[in-house]
């Protein structure tokens, strides 16, 4: 390594790293550009700019004052979902009441079992159904309201009774 050489080298490095400063300042540039035309005033002004600013900076929690209008605070609608299509006993029993009479779980009266379900039986279908529709509180334990499937149609909960009933007799 000569003087020679290292002048060489030093003289090549900083003029690479000249080129990479002027790089450097003609993308601020750019940037600061690109930034001063997608960010100015007309586009913050812009209505569904602010009303999606508004929307992600609105308050979590909104008070009812007593005396006022509170309209704007009643929750919105919500569409009911449309009830399932009615399905067949052994299916709707399957997904939403063997959990419980599968085992007798609860004071849940078990499916095939004879004993459990005779009284029950005894009472009429007719109630046996309300009972399932309407949830019932009996000596045993709670049963829910449509066991717990609201979602499902009158008609499918009246055919899993009526499957659990037959094959319980
Ligand atoms: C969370 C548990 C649970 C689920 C799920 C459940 N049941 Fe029950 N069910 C019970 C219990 C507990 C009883 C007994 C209540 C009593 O007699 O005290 C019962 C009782 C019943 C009876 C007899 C009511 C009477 O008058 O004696 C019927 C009919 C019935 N359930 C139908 C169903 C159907 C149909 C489903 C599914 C759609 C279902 N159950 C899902 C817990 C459940």
């Amino acid at each position: 390594m000569s003087v020679e050489h290292d002048k060489k080298f030093f003289d090549t490095f900083m003029l690479v790293l000249g080129i990479l400063i002027a790089i450097t300042l003609v993308l601020y540039i750019l940037a600061r550009n690109v930034s001063a035309n997608t960010q100015e005033q007309h586009v913050l002004a812009d209505p569904a700019m602010r009303a999606a600013v508004n929307e992600r900076i609105k308050p979590v929690a909104r008070l009812a004052i007593a005396g006022k209008d509170n309209s704007a605070l009643a929750p919105a609608k919500v569409e009911a979902a449309a009830p399932l299509a009615d399905m067949g006993g052994e299916e709707v029993y399957n997904m939403a009441c063997v959990a419980c009479h599968g085992a007798g779980v609860a004071g849940a009266p078990k499916y095939s079992d004879k004993a459990a379900w005779s009284p029950r039986i005894a009472k009429g279908t007719d109630t046996l159904h309300e009972h399932a529709l309407k949830g019932f509180q009996g000596t045993a334990g709670i049963m829910p309201i449509k066991g717990g499937r609201v979602d499902l149609s009158d008609k499918s909960i009246i055919n899993a009774v009526d499957y659990m009933v037959a094959g319980s007799k």
